[in-house]
């Protein structure tokens, strides 16, 4: 959608938002259904610039993909192995389209993948594991060229590090080969375990989906069975929300998220001085005086601070009484945002080349509204976060990062009560 996002801050928020479905769920899902022979139906799936780019190679690879009312349905089989390389360079989530590919059609071509600039984010990892499974990596310039001369076997697979899309790829790989896969070092994201679960609903056998150890039957090229499947909810928009109450004060309610999905945040504001109110499928949280700087954080693989919370937590907290510092493990270039802060009146500096954020907490003190200016998605979401604690209006551009991850940030934090719209360009003249 893209436009300027114009928030007038120091206003708390109240009411009740229900949490869209996970971006992180159903971009791998919208992947996996490339395995399946009949049709998959994605219900109320997030209307994201990032599902439509998903919607967008999956028709490229011969499927018919598209919306019906808030469903995303797939059908049909893949026929083109070839990616295009403007969409699939645009996600990051593209990478998770070459095993299903290469498991079907024996070959895969697509580009490196984009994504959020938060770090240098290769895919060694994931053609590494295909390669132990009997594909072949070759490069053409900036193409990837994936084959599967003799179809895709099991194996036992570690991966270095606890790498989100590469576990998935090793999932969607080991469905479709022959054979057991054994994955070590899995990494234990939720969202690893709803793909499994979707997965195993269309016939696959996959166990340990959620730990450190998964392990695939292969189904030795046979596609899965359709299905239709709810994605989780989106436990990174849930904890936009709480840390967008932390930083407006107020009271709100993440509806449709049980609070273990996002743990880490909900401690963290509580002993920032929120008080948190955890139901089995909703957080209600309240923030009245100033909060409480809560000293060192450190970002981790599933069940630690996920590093997309990190910048929101770093916006809730930045005006606190005390120091905060975050220190993300997970990418090195997180927070882009800082600058923004900044302008803000907000105290903060990046620290260990560029890993660590450090906020002197402004004592209560309000920030000042200023021009803003996304540079990734989780950092554009935490400029207006922290724009909602700042006196008089601040403008945000760069909104097509953020239109990546949330179908209407403005509209979300709106129904809660802030003063914050969409501000489009003025259409050409023609
Ligand atoms: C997924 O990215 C998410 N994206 C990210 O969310 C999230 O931040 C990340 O997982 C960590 O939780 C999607 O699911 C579409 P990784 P992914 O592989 O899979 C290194 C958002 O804002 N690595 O778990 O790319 C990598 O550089 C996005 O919604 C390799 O070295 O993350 C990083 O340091 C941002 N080689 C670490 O592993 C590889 O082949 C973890 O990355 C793969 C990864």
């Amino acid at each position: 959608m893209g436009g300027m996002i114009k928030v007038r801050g120091a206003r708390p928020l109240y009411g009740t938002v229900r949490v869209p479905a996970a971006k992180n769920s159903v971009l791998p899902l919208l992947a996996a259904s490339l395995l399946c022979g009949g049709p998959v139906r994605l219900r109320g799936a997030p209307r994201l610039s990032d599902v439509e780019g998903c919607l967008a190679l999956l028709r490229a690879a011969g499927c018919a993909a598209g919306w019906d009312g808030g469903d995303v349905v797939v059908s049909g089989q893949p026929s083109c192995c070839r990616l295009p390389g403007g969409e699939a360079g645009r996600m990051r989530a593209s990478v998770l389209f070459a095993a299903p590919l290469l498991a079907r059609l024996g070959r895969a071509e697509t580009v490196l993948p984009g994504g959020c600039r938060i770090g240098s984010r290769p895919v060694d990892w994931h053609l590494a594991a295909l390669e132990a499974m009997g594909a072949e990596a070759a490069f053409a310039g900036q193409r990837l060229i994936l084959t599967a001369p003799a179809g895709l076997h099991g194996a036992a697979v570690r991966l270095p590090g606890p790498s989100v899309g590469a576990t998935e790829t090793v999932l969607l790989a080991g469905c479709a080969a022959r054979g057991r896969t054994v994955l070590q070092n899995a990494a234990k994201e939720p969202e690893i375990a709803d793909l499994a679960r979707f997965l195993n609903g269309c016939g696959a056998a996959i166990r340990g989906a959620g730990s450190g150890e998964i392990v695939i039957e292969g189904r030795a090229g046979r596609p899965l069975r359709g299905a239709s499947y709810a994605p989780m909810p989106d436990r990174i928009c849930a904890s936009t929300l709480v840390c967008a109450a932390a930083a407006a004060r107020g009271c709100v309610t993440a509806a449709g998220c049980a609070p273990g999905l996002y743990a880490p945040v909900l401690d963290i504001l509580e002993q920032a001085g929120c008080r948190v109110l955890r139901g089995a499928d909703s957080v209600t949280i309240g923030c009245a005086g100033p909060l409480r700087g809560v000293g060192r954080l450190v970002t981790g693989g599933y069940p630690a601070l996920a590093t997309d919370a990190a910048p929101l937590v770093a916006a809730a907290l930045l005006t606190a009484r005390g120091q905060t510092v975050i220190e993300d493990r997970v990418f090195e270039a997180r927070f882009g945002c800082a600058g923004g802060f900044a302008a803000l009146g907000a105290h903060v500096r990046v620290e260990a080349g560029g890993r660590e954020l450090w906020i002197e907490g402004t004592g209560g003190g309000a920030l000042r509204g200023a021009a803003l200016a996304a540079g990734d998605l989780r950092g554009g979401a935490a400029l207006a976060v922290a724009a909602l604690a700042a006196e008089g209006e601040s403008r945000i551009t760069g909104c097509g990062y953020i239109d990546r991850g949330y179908p209407g940030l403005e509209a979300m934090l709106a129904a809660v009560g802030a003063q914050i719209c969409r501000e489009m360009p003025p259409q050409a003249l023609d």
